[in-house]
């Protein structure tokens, strides 16, 4: 968080402006009010703001943009990611919150305050202040609308019925699904990735305070990869297992990919979602301890991968070609028929991409043992015609499944990006 920023930029104040007087306070305190005198209000912004942005730049990730950050951006070292459910009836309210929550995200992005850090003894801070002095992190703010935004116990809640669409729906039930109401659905979501869990922390911290009256948390949930300190090659994440998670991702630096796979294109279905990306979320508890003790073997055989080096069995390298075709010497795939890889695989058709980050909870008091595991992320053009299919392949025979549980699950449309002029979701208000 860039030093006295904050404090100076009357846009920080989402519709409350800072007064002079607060400026001249905290300007003595962090030593810039000499500037004041000889350029007066405007040149003191201009010359805190590039100060600002020179030091944290290689740390941002711009918000405003054609499409939302947070979807093909480089996965970060942590997400907080929050489901919320709306508390008010009025529309206005909720374009309101829209106005406020693009503005807010937009000043986090920049590792800026969402108000004036100056304390006014007589009020509470603006902003929460655990992130001054930290960088902008990478930090990306990703918002998404659930189904039950638009209908809720049949109740066309604000009007916007006629926009839903198709692909928006609840999921299915699949096969072995334990999920719980403390982790499942939502109207609202926010996922906030960066490199550092009390930047992403303070960005739904103070996202969630702007909504207050308007909508209110329904579950969060945390999740970690190893951090760049710890891995400066920047190699595939690897899960609880132990094993590569991330390989067969699409790539995202190709465009015609993304727009296959990720992005809703013009004729999908309503033009709001035109940019935008539909977003499945899964809780999936991983029993560690069962598969501590499960063979080397097993554990290869229940993924069709190599521990080691993330190659396909029988293969050499990570990146390498799936053959699904090839046989051992016993006359059997060497990815197995029931195996993660070739289930999830299937023809290749249909892929996702996935943003998965690990979770650890504690412990899961039901059993005494570790609640921990996978807090699936994963981005789509049409979930009906990927994450529904791969999972229903899955959820039949994964060997996997012996070894996990999906406890909590929900859908959001993730809207298009805006520019600075904009706002997050003007396309389905307007
Ligand atoms: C705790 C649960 C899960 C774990 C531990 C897990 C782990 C893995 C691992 C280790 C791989 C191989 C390396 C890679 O390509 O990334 C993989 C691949 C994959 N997984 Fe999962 N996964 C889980 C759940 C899911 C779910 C719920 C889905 C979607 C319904 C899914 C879809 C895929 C896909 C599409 C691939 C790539 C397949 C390919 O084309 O090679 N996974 N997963």
């Amino acid at each position: 968080m860039a030093k006295n920023k904050n404090i100076i930029d009357e846009s920080t104040s989402i519709g409350n402006k800072i007064s002079r007087r607060d400026i001249l306070k905290t300007a003595g305190v962090g030593g810039v009010g000499v500037i004041l005198g000889a350029s007066g209000l405007s040149g003191l912004l201009s010359i805190s703001e590039s100060k600002a942005t020179t030091k944290d730049a290689h740390e941002i990730v711009p918000f405003y943009g054609k499409h939302q950050s947070g979807i093909t951006t480089k996965t970060q070292n942590h997400v907080y990611f929050v489901s919320l459910d709306v508390t008010t009836s009025k529309k206005e309210d909720l374009v309101q919150l829209f106005k406020d929550w693009t503005k807010a995200a937009d000043l986090l992005s920049e590792g800026k305050a969402v108000g004036d850090l100056s304390s006014n003894e007589f009020l509470p801070p603006k902003d929460t202040g655990e992130a001054a002095g930290l960088s902008a992190s990478n930090l990306t703010i990703t918002f998404g609308v659930g189904p039950s935004l638009f209908v809720k116990d049949n109740q066309d809640r604000f009007g916007l019925k006629a926009k839903q669409p198709k692909e928006l729906v609840g999921l299915p039930k699949f096969p072995l699904d334990a999920l719980e109401e403390e982790w499942t659905g939502g109207d609202l979501c926010i996922q906030a990735c960066a490199d550092d869990l009390q930047v992403s922390f303070h960005a739904v911290r103070n996202l969630i305070r702007i909504a207050r009256g308007k909508a209110i948390l329904r579950w969060a949930q945390t999740g970690f990869q190893r951090t760049k300190q710890a891995d400066p090659k920047s190699e595939t994440p690897r899960n609880l297992f132990g094993f590569k998670d991330g390989t067969a991702n699409p790539d995202v630096n190709n465009e015609s990919q993304m727009n296959k796979q990720v992005w809703v294109q013009p004729g999908d279905g309503p033009d709001w979602l035109v940019n935008g990306s539909y977003l499945v979320v899964r809780r999936i508890q991983m029993f560690i301890e069962v598969w501590d003790r499960t063979t080397l073997k097993d554990q290869e055989n229940t993924f069709g991968r190599y521990r080691e080096n993330g190659a396909p069995i029988g293969q050499k390298n990570e990146f390498e070609k799936l053959d699904l075709k090839q046989k051992n010497e016993k006359g059997e795939y060497s990815i197995p028929a029931d195996s993660h890889t070739r289930l999830s695989h299937g023809d290749g058709s249909q892929q996702i991409l996935r943003r998965a980050y690990s979770y650890s909870d504690g412990m899961d008091l039901k059993t005494g043992s570790f609640d921990a595991g996978l807090l699936f992320l994963c981005f789509q053009r049409a979930p009906s015609k990927q994450f529904i299919p791969i999972q229903n392949r899955l959820a039949k025979m994964d060997k996997l499944n012996e070894y996990i549980s999906h406890r909590g699950s929900a859908i959001f449309a993730c809207l298009p990006g805006t520019k600075s002029s904009g706002f997050i979701g003007e396309t389905l208000f307007n």
